[in-house]
């Protein structure tokens, strides 16, 4: 064992003051403080950030060239949804968590194991005065190296270091990428714990609980699984700042912590159910430890970006809401309860986070939202119990559970729960059955997305040559050498990769270049510049003319025009998004974009629609600013410079020192795009659309510069066809005001020849008058008018009351009746038994009624039926 120097300083108490002991002690070792990226990883085969090494995948791996060769940092991190995925687990156990902070420190090629295992050891004894006497250490059982360092270079006894397979010592991040062998230190917590002998025999960690993983990078596994050997070895480390916290606190379980208490405090009183630390067996402190937790992560997640929807990252926020909801409603609590939940887990994130806390307000909104949706969604899930089980089944069919799982968010375990009440069993197989073919389905649906593209090719153009500079900011055509040029599936289509190009290559949302590349011998047509692996430039092209090969000199020209229309459409998108901000509020977020030589779409979080008179604001501003024309700068900086400027970064997750800053009008963000030189440039701004893609999530589109004038021209063209279509050259609302004016006029004039009408047949049919009665059969009259015609026919002198059945011009039948005031009769009784002979009933009081009916072949029927209602009348 080490000798252990008395401590300079007391170990620190709060989950603040450990993440501020970690950075100190290894920037004092000369590592870098990067700040954590967000939970949103660059890297697209992750759905969220899952360990603090994400963010530096590509200097592990050799594709991009680190900035430096330590790091520290303290990373956000979601394990829900994918290869790493702890929500099923959430409450069950002691430790698991879907958000957690991982601190770790790294070395690019820099250390390896003989400096991180003794300096960990240093962290662990001496900062945070634990006892190295109750460590215990893991190796990967190849790892002699590993053994030998922790037992002869810092003394740990042979009996405290075990050897564990590839299950528990060897970690990577996906199912591709860096991995390595790895050794992980454990605490024994003491006897009451469960048995003696080690991790190794301790599977659970109850006893001997892991918190520090060290994982030695040494490989790159490809989709094959193939392990191919980094450049560099390198090192990865893991510590679980929510785990060492519990050791810290002297506590048994990270729910007992100061970032978990005040959430199951207020989960508590939400619910009115008591919590029990240390309680695993009881549903109610299970779902207040479940509450509490996904309640802190889907707040971080918010304000990482991520909304509520039912897609990839979005989806898996849906089901970590829905699960805390669900539980909720399990406890019987009917009022939502994670807006008051999100707004407590602010406050206990909003210190190490303040943009978490500037969103208070937002964050806030969009969970209560999602809850109340959701809660919505059970109740009809419920109704659609109540009917299954309403006639008394013995079972409830698996279909049913599958359905209300699936559509209505209900667990099983809910459906189960209800089910019991009745004394009606689920068919739990049949629901099993269900689940195991939407899986199927699911894994197909993926399956069938897999690229294919060619991963080693890419990688030996960087080993052989390096990435490619990109010289576009500056120049529209530049000389260049073509490294390769590989085939494609397509026989017309190549991808020519040259050492510089001007190409623009497609990403943050700015699709790629198109032009020409000609050499001596042919030219090619570009038609899509995009990345193949990052900073690795793809021209995809066909070849026009003659043939181009590897080696040779070549000229590099984009299409400078649409390349002109791309700036004025990036700029303006920083001026819109500026705008959009403004008017609506600082929760609005960039959720995507699409910078296009005719357009530009940019989607955005906000709640509800945006207004007429919010989007003419929203343009207004910004042609304000297009006709200032100030000129758009262009500036590097350290992050945390433009951080102190107020630039704004939301898709930034990748690290480097230097960050390209851009100026436009009021606008500063990080952007890597290509930019017009002053915001004049950009022409004028017109939004086109703007509507709903998603819950909490609008999609705006505009139009600049010459689209803008092609835009008027159209409205202009238009306006003119539709003034010269009413007569009117010059004047198209004058001249559509007349055509209106003069349309109502003819309706009027269509009302008086209709009752003109009547009036002539009304005297036709009076004078077919019984003693003073009529029953007559007249086709052909929509309702309303039989109606004018038989108060027309009761007018007439002679006439008491009368009758009138007729098909409409639809194919139904109407009837109307009218009697003379004074007179014996009753307007609706004469047409209430005439109307069933034709299928239907109606009413009416006093001196006129109608009827309506379906069925034409009944009207003389109805007409007999309504004289014998006269003759009963009369008496
Ligand atoms: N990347 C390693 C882990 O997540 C340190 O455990």
């Amino acid at each position: 064992m080490a000798d252990t120097p008395p401590r300079s300083s007391r170990p620190p108490q709060t989950a603040d003051d450990l993440r501020s002991s970690f950075i100190d002690f290894f920037t004092a070792r000369d590592h870098t403080y990067v700040p954590s990226a967000s939970l949103i990883p660059h890297d697209p085969t992750l759905l969220f950030n899952v360990a603090g090494m994400v963010p530096f995948k590509p200097y592990f791996v050799g594709d991009e060239t680190p900035p430096f060769q330590r790091a520290v940092s303290s990373q956000k991190c979601v394990r829900a949804g994918g290869k790493h995925n702890d929500l099923d687990d959430v409450g069950r156990t002691k430790r698991h968590l879907v958000f957690f902070e991982m601190m770790g420190n790294f070395s690019f090629g820099d250390y390896f194991k003989e400096y991180i295992i003794p300096t960990s050891w240093e962290l662990v004894t001496e900062t945070w005065g634990m006892d190295g006497d109750r460590l215990w250490i893991t190796v990967h059982e190849s790892d002699d190296e590993a053994e030998a360092i922790w037992h002869e270079v810092v003394g740990v006894p042979m009996e405290r270091i075990q050897r564990l397979g590839d299950d528990e010592n060897f970690w990577q991040a996906g199912e591709t990428g860096p991995c390595g062998p790895c050794s992980e230190i454990h605490i024994d917590r003491g006897a009451a714990f469960g048995p003696d002998g080690g991790p190794r025999s301790d599977k659970h960690g109850d006893r001997f609980m892991e918190f520090w993983n060290l994982v030695f990078m040494q490989y790159d596994r490809d989709e094959a699984g193939v392990l191919t050997p980094l450049p560099k070895p390198s090192i990865d480390t893991g510590v679980g700042l929510e785990r060492v916290l519990c050791l810290l606190q002297g506590v048994d379980a990270v729910w007992e912590t100061d970032l978990m208490q005040p959430l199951i405090g207020k989960a508590s009183e939400l619910t009115g159910r008591t919590y029990v630390p240390g309680d695993y067996e009881h549903r109610d402190s299970f779902a207040l430890r479940v509450l509490a937790e996904h309640a802190r992560s889907t707040a971080m997640l918010v304000a990482d970006g991520v909304f509520p929807s039912n897609e990839a990252r979005g989806y898996v926020l849906r089901r970590i809401i829905r699960r805390a909801v669900r539980y909720a409603y399990l406890l019987g609590t009917e009022k939502p309860v994670l807006p008051e939940l999100a707004d407590v887990a602010v406050d206990v994130m909003g210190n190490a986070y303040p943009d978490v806390a500037r969103q208070r307000d937002f964050i806030v909104s969009v969970l209560g939202k999602e809850e109340e949706n959701f809660r919505h969604t059970l109740r009809n899930g419920l109704s659609i119990l109540e009917r299954e089980l309403g006639d008394g089944p013995s079972t409830l069919s698996g279909s049913t559970a599958f359905l209300l799982h699936d559509t209505y968010g209900f667990p099983l375990e809910l459906t189960q729960e209800i089910a019991s009440e009745r004394d009606v069993a689920v068919d739990t197989a049949g629901f099993e059955t269900e689940m195991a073919e939407q899986r199927r389905r699911a894994k197909s649906a993926r399956g069938a997305h897999r690229e294919a593209a060619n991963v080693d090719s890419y990688r030996s153009i960087i080993e052989e040559y390096g990435t490619t500079d990109f010289v576009g900011y500056a120049t529209d055509s530049a000389a260049a050498r073509v490294l390769d040029v590989l085939t494609t599936a397509d026989p017309e289509v190549v991808e020519i990769f040259l050492d510089s190009t001007p190409f623009y290559a497609e990403s943050g949302g700015q699709v790629g270049d198109t032009g020409t590349i000609t050499t001596e011998t042919g030219t090619a047509e570009v038609t899509d510049t995009t990345y193949a692996l990052p900073n690795l430039r793809r021209h995809t092209a066909r070849i026009t003319s003659g043939s181009i090969t590897a080696g040779q000199d070549a000229v590099a020209a984009i299409d400078s025009a649409r390349r002109a229309a791309i700036r004025r459409n990036h700029t303006a998108t920083h001026l819109l998004h500026h705008a959009l901000r403004s008017v609506l509020g600082d929760h609005v977020k960039q959720a995507g974009s699409l910078v296009a030589p005719d357009r530009l779409r940019f989607d955005f979080s906000h709640y509800e629609q945006v207004t007429p008179e919010q989007i003419a604001a929203i343009e207004t501003m910004v042609n304000t600013e297009t006709l200032e024309n100030t000129p758009v700068t262009i500036s590097e900086m350290s992050k945390a410079e433009a951080e102190a400027k107020g630039a704004i970064a939301f898709f930034g997750d990748k690290y480097g020192d230097v960050v390209r800053v851009l100026e436009a009008g009021p606008s500063i963000e990080l952007c890597g795009g290509t930019h017009v030189r002053a915001t004049g440039d950009i022409g004028t701004v017109k939004v086109v659309s703007e509507g709903s893609i998603g819950s909490n999530l609008r999609r705006i589109e505009a139009v600049t510069g010459e689209a803008s004038v092609a835009l008027l021209q159209r409205d202009e063209r238009e306006l003119g066809e539709i003034a010269a279509l009413v007569g009117s050259p010059g004047d198209a609302s004058g001249g559509v005001q007349r055509k209106l004016d003069e349309i109502r006029s003819l309706q009027d004039e269509i009302k008086v020849l209709r009752a003109k009408l009547a009036t002539g047949r009304a005297n036709e049919i009076a004078e077919s008058a019984v003693e003073g009665a009529v029953v007559a059969r007249v086709d052909g009259l929509a309702p309303g008018d039989l109606r004018e015609l038989v108060i027309a026919v009761r007018n007439a002198p002679d006439v008491d009351v009368a009758v009138l059945v007729g098909e409409t011009p639809t194919g139904g039948v109407s009837l109307a009746s009218a009697v003379t005031p004074g007179s014996p009769f009753d307007a609706a009784s004469l047409i209430r038994d005439a109307a069933k002979a034709v299928g239907g009933g109606g009413g009416g009081k006093g001196d006129v009624a109608t009827a309506g009916g379906k069925d034409p072949a009944g009207i003389d029927e109805a007409v007999t039926i309504a004289w014998a209602a006269i003759k009963s009348a009369r008496g």
